[in-house]
């Protein structure tokens, strides 16, 4: 009878549908060893939650991006983008019977006289500063640890275009107040479609309605920055988190990497808080961010429009510079030689062109392809599911880090003027040396971040074979002295084994 009841139980229990579909680890491992794995059970199967603290980037993008259309909703109720003129007559005394536009008109009285208005046009700001540095931060985190290999590619190339798209937004979203950082943003916008060979004056005019600054560019601006622009981006993140959540997961670090540091219990803990109550977690995370961004708008003044006064064509602002995601573009044209070459009786401006659009063009580009070349070079175009720790991969590291060294210098460019002042140099001098530090210095990290990544493998592989140095020093019978050596916590062979991420990921 007993033996009765348990067969059918037996029977029951293996008829389950659970249990027919689910394939063993060990499966997945023998099908992969002999090629025939699928693809879609093995993406299945690796498919997890994030559990790493870098992958609260992601989310900060999207939750900044919720709190730039909430607020955004707020200001279009007061904004007018006319640039009709008016004069000034609120209650900001320096500027009493100024003629200015009405743009600017209706956001002094959204930061003086509509309750709350400052404060919105303050944390609407500092989202659009928050969202792009997420933006940013998560691109490194995805080059670093080779996120964007296949089946990922998709989702690195909405990312890259998720930072042009960040760029422009903000940029379009200064040039509504009509100010003049606004006006400057125009000017340059203007002078880099000059540059452009052959159509350039034509397309000015096209984009400016005709003579600059003319009175359609905030209107035109207004409908790019309220409507397309967060659709296209409202498009993206919802791809991108389809991708995520239905096709191909999210990856993880392998296990040994966070434990190590952080202790095996801690790791443990926070997976669970975030796995165990996902919805709970993503709620957390938005109101932090909202909180964050509140404290910011309310105690950390920026854009300050009646100080910088509204635009007039000829004057420009001294002290007052854009956003942090545009500087590297203005370094750019700071450290550029004013060259213009002859082409057939068209002048030919490089010192615009050469830093305005080939320098973001080839950047963004080499950026995009980055993951294709990659797999051309080391074919490798195999899926990974699990990250790689960034030594790992020297020569990843290595351009990785020449490009944030190319990047930084031209950011840094764009303050040539405060490094002469505020170190008592001569401004040319300053000039000079970042036109060589831009080509030296690429180079210069690419070979210390090699060296480093390399040191770095090596020492493991010493430390796996000979343990590591505990420091404590002993004495043997004869009165000879030795260090105890403590075996290292990750198995090299699991390192080195190419089989390392199927093997790594089982484990768990
Ligand atoms: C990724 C999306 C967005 C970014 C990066 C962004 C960025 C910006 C920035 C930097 C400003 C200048 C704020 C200031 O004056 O200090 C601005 C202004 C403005 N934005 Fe946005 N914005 C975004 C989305 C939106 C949306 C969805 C709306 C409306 C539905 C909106 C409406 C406005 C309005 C009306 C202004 C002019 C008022 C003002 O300057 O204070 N924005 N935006």
């Amino acid at each position: 009878m007993k033996n009765a009841a348990r067969l059918a139980y037996d029977r029951k229990r293996s008829s389950r549908p659970t249990a027919r579909k689910k394939t063993s680890t060990a499966t997945v491992l023998v099908k992969s060893a002999l090629g025939t794995a699928d693809h879609r059970s093995l993406t299945r199967r690796y498919r997890s939650r994030a559990d790493h603290w870098t992958f609260l980037f992601a989310q900060i993008t999207g939750y900044s991006f919720a709190v730039l259309v909430l607020t955004g909703v707020f200001l279009t109720f007061y904004f007018d983008p006319s640039m009709a003129r008016v004069t000034y007559d609120g209650p900001y005394g320096p500027l009493q019977d100024v003629p200015v536009s009405r743009a600017y008109d209706s956001t002094m009285e959204l930061s003086f006289e509509v309750r709350g208005g400052l404060l919105m046009r303050q944390i609407h700001h500092w989202a659009a500063l928050i969202f792009c540095a997420s933006i940013a931060l998560q691109l490194l985190r995805l080059f670093f640890t080779g996120g964007f290999r296949r089946p990922r590619l998709l989702n690195w190339l909405i990312w890259v275009g998720l930072f042009t798209l960040g760029m422009v937004a903000s940029l379009t979203g200064t040039i509504l107040p009509d100010d003049m950082l606004s006006g400057g943003s125009l000017l340059l916008i203007k002078g880099v479609l000059e540059s452009i060979p052959f159509v350039g004056t034509h397309l000015q005019r096209f984009v400016f309605g005709g003579d600059f600054p003319g009175d359609v560019i905030i209107e035109r601006v207004y409908w790019l920055h309220i409507l397309i622009l967060p659709l296209i981006i409202a498009g993206a993140l919802a791809h991108r988190r389809r991708l995520v959540t239905r096709q191909h997961g999210h990856t993880r670090f392998a296990p040994g990497s966070a434990a190590h540091r952080l202790g095996s219990h801690h790791v443990t803990r926070a997976r669970a808080a975030i796995v165990g109550a996902p919805k709970a977690a993503a709620i957390a995370m938005f109101l932090f961010t909202c909180g964050v961004l509140a404290l910011l708008g309310a105690f950390v003044q920026i854009n300050a429009i009646w100080q910088f006064g509204p635009y007039e064509p000829g004057a420009i602002t001294a002290g007052a510079v854009p956003g942090w995601y545009m500087a590297f573009l203005d370094g750019a044209v700071r450290i550029m030689p004013g060259w213009e070459l002859d082409v057939a009786g068209n002048p030919l401006t490089l010192a615009v062109l050469v830093p305005a659009i080939v320098v973001p063009g080839v950047f963004f580009t080499a950026l995009a392809l980055w993951p294709a070349a990659e797999a051309v070079i080391t074919g490798d175009r195999a899926e990974h599911h699990v990250l790689d720790r960034p030594r790992d991969r020297p020569a990843r590291t290595g351009f990785g880090a020449a490009g944030m060294t190319f990047y930084g210098l031209l950011w840094l460019a764009a303050a040539n003027d405060q490094i002469a002042l505020n170190f008592h140099l001569d401004l040319f001098a300053v000039t000079s040396f970042f036109r060589v530090a831009i080509f030296a210095g690429p180079v210069i990290a690419f070979v210390i971040t090699n060296r480093v990544c390399h040191y770095l493998t090596r020492r493991e592989r010493h430390e796996a074979a000979h343990g590591r140095e505990t420091g404590r020093i002993v004495m043997d019978a004869q009165g000879r002295f030795s260090e105890i050596h403590a075996r290292p916590d990750r198995p090299q062979a699991a390192i080195d084994s190419p089989d390392h991420e199927l093997a790594t990921t089982a484990k768990e």
